[in-house]
C-alpha cells in the first residue's frame, strides 16, 4: 500500500485520542450516527469506507448481518480492528485498499457508510469504487466535515494528525451531489450536527434503486 499517504504515518492511538478530545468529540458523534443508520436500514451486507479502528461496529446486529467489509488504506488500523471485533463479529472482512485508485469489487453492499473519508480522496474515483461495491439497491451514507471558519485539523496537542492537512479539503456539496447522481445515487436526506469547537458534520443520505421519494 502506498506509504506516502499521510494516513499511513498516523498511529491509531493518536487518531483516536484526537477524535475523542473533549473539544473535538467527533468519535462520539460518529458512533451515534453509525448506530442510527444501521438501525434505520437494517442492512444485510455493509461496506465501511475508512473503517479506522472500527468505531461503531459494536452496533452491528450479528444475527442479521451477512457480510461486513471494512476498507482502510492503513493496514495497522485493520489489524487493530480485527483484534477488537474479529471474535464478536465473524462476518467481518477487512481489506487494505486505496479507494482513490482501486476499482476492485469486494462486496455487493446494501449499506455503504463513508464517514470523513471524502475529504481525502478524489470524489469521482471514490464513487467509482462505491459503484463496484454496491448492490443494485443500496443506501449510501456520507458524513463530511464543515469547518464553519475553524481550521481543518483542530488543536488537540496530537502532532502526527497534522500531517493530513496537506491532503485535506472541504468537500463541495454540489460536487458530491452531482457525482451521486452520475453514479445513480439520489440524495434523500441531510442532517447537520454541531461539534463543541464550532465545526459541524453534515451527513448525506443517498439511495439507489430503493426508497426514492419524489422520483
Ligand atoms: C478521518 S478518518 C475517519 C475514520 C472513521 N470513518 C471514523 O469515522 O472515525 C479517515 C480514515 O480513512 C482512511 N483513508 C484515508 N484515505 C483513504 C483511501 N484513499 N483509501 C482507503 N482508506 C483511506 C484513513 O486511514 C482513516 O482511517
Amino acid at each position: 500500500m502506498e506509504k506516502t499517504n499521510p494516513w499511513n504515518n498516523i498511529p491509531l492511538d493518536d487518531y483516536e485520542q484526537h477524535m475523542q478530545h473533549k473539544d473535538v468529540a467527533q468519535s462520539q458523534l460518529l458512533n451515534s450516527l453509525t448506530n442510527k443508520y444501521l438501525q434505520k436500514h437494517n442492512p444485510a451486507n455493509i461496506l465501511f469506507l475508512g473503517i479506522s479502528g472500527g468505531n461503531g461496529l459494536e452496533h452491528i446486529d450479528v444475527n442479521n448481518v451477512k457480510r461486513i467489509c471494512g476498507i482502510d488504506i492503513n493496514q495497522s488500523y485493520l489489524e487493530e480492528t480485527q483484534k477488537r471485533f474479529g471474535k464478536k463479529i465473524k462476518q467481518l472482512e477487512l481489506v487494505n485498499v486505496d479507494i482513490g485508485t482501486s476499482n476492485k469489487s469486494f462486496i455487493k453492499a446494501d449499506l455503504i457508510w463513508a464517514a470523513l473519508i471524502f475529504e481525502y480522496v478524489d470524489i469521482e474515483r471514490a464513487f467509482g469504487f462505491i459503484e463496484n461495491n454496491a448492490d443494485k439497491s443500496a443506501n449510501l451514507i456520507i458524513t463530511i466535515q464543515s469547518n464553519n471558519g475553524a481550521g481543518s485539523v483542530s488543536q488537540t496537542g496530537i502532532e502526527t494528525i497534522k500531517s493530513v492537512k496537506d491532503i485535506f479539503r472541504i468537500v463541495d456539496r454540489v460536487e458530491l451531489q452531482n457525482n451521486g447522481l452520475k453514479f445513480g445515487f439520489k440524495l434523500i436526506g441531510t442532517e447537520e450536527n454541531t461539534l463543541p469547537n464550532g465545526k459541524s458534520f453534515i451527513t448525506y443520505e443517498f439511495a439507489k434503486g430503493i426508497n426514492m421519494p419524489n422520483s
